[in-house]
């Protein structure tokens, strides 16, 4: 972990309405006062909550992220948001590719290439998501499909500053499911990852990205996937919605 400050991330999906946002992060705000954390705390709510989001983390550790964005800046593209609007929002960062969006809006690797170049072209920390299926896993092609996604998504992409990519691994099979990867599994692929990393955009860089394991985080499980070198942090979904879940993540990183 030298020098890579850990990043709790919440992707809160399709929940919270604009009022529970913010009665949200005030409870997350006021457990932080009590217990300063070790990390980066960032919370990921819903487009239409974001501006409320912005508003009660003011003052606080906690930064707001999107959970998708357009890479066009604006354009008859109905329903969409883009990096310019999130910035002015007062987003720092945006989750992008989450398996989500690739499993059921038609998300490829080229948009999400698309996307990353977009986020950072508006100064906004693209949180880059990818994983195998479990499918891909039993049929043992669990690095060919990280790899190429890492491929794919980072095409054309020489940031200069590491702390501005954000890579998140996530398995689809472990998403939602309470069924959290192995420290062991998720060490051996965020290695791999670091690694092929390196081999793109050059080893010391690469040693600087922080790279979060996503997929059935609870408070239970921190501490040991953290515990694992090249493990930087969690993005989480489920337990991010339960101020005590995530502020027992959160202390889970100290
Ligand atoms: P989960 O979701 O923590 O509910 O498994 C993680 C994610 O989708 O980012």
């Amino acid at each position: 972990m030298e020098g890579r400050t850990p990043i709790i991330a919440g992707n809160w999906k399709m929940h919270k309405t604009r009022a529970e946002t913010r009665n949200l992060i005030k409870e997350l705000a006021a457990g932080l006062r009590i217990n300063a954390p070790a990390c980066e705390v960032i919370t990921a709510p819903p487009f239409i909550s974001i501006s409320d989001a912005v508003e009660e983390t003011r003052n606080t550790q906690i930064r707001v992220s999107a959970q998708n964005m357009h890479w066009e800046d604006h354009g008859a593209f109905t329903g969409e948001i883009s990096g310019p609007m999130l910035k002015e929002a007062g987003c720092s960062h945006v989750i992008i590719g989450h398996s989500e969006r690739r499993q059921y809006f038609g998300e490829t690797d080229e948009m999400v290439n698309l996307k990353i170049k977009a986020a950072m072209k508006h100064e906004l920390i693209p949180i880059f998501c990818l994983g195998e299926t479990l499918t891909q896993r039993e049929d043992g092609k669990t690095f060919e499909v990280v790899k190429d996604q890492l491929i794919r998504g980072m095409e054309g992409i020489s940031s200069s500053d590491p702390t501005r990519l954000v890579i998140a691994y996530e398995p689809v099979w472990a998403i939602g499911t309470g069924r959290t990867a192995t420290p062991d599994q998720a060490q051996e692929v965020h290695g791999f990852l670091r690694r092929e990393l390196g081999a793109l955009v050059g080893i010391d860089f690469a040693a600087k990205v922080r790279i979060l394991y996503g997929g059935s985080v609870k408070p239970a499980n921190t501490r040991s996937l953290m515990n694992r070198d090249d493990i930087d942090g969690c993005l989480v979904g489920g337990a991010s919605l339960k101020s005590e879940d995530f502020l027992g993540i959160i202390k889970g990183t100290a």
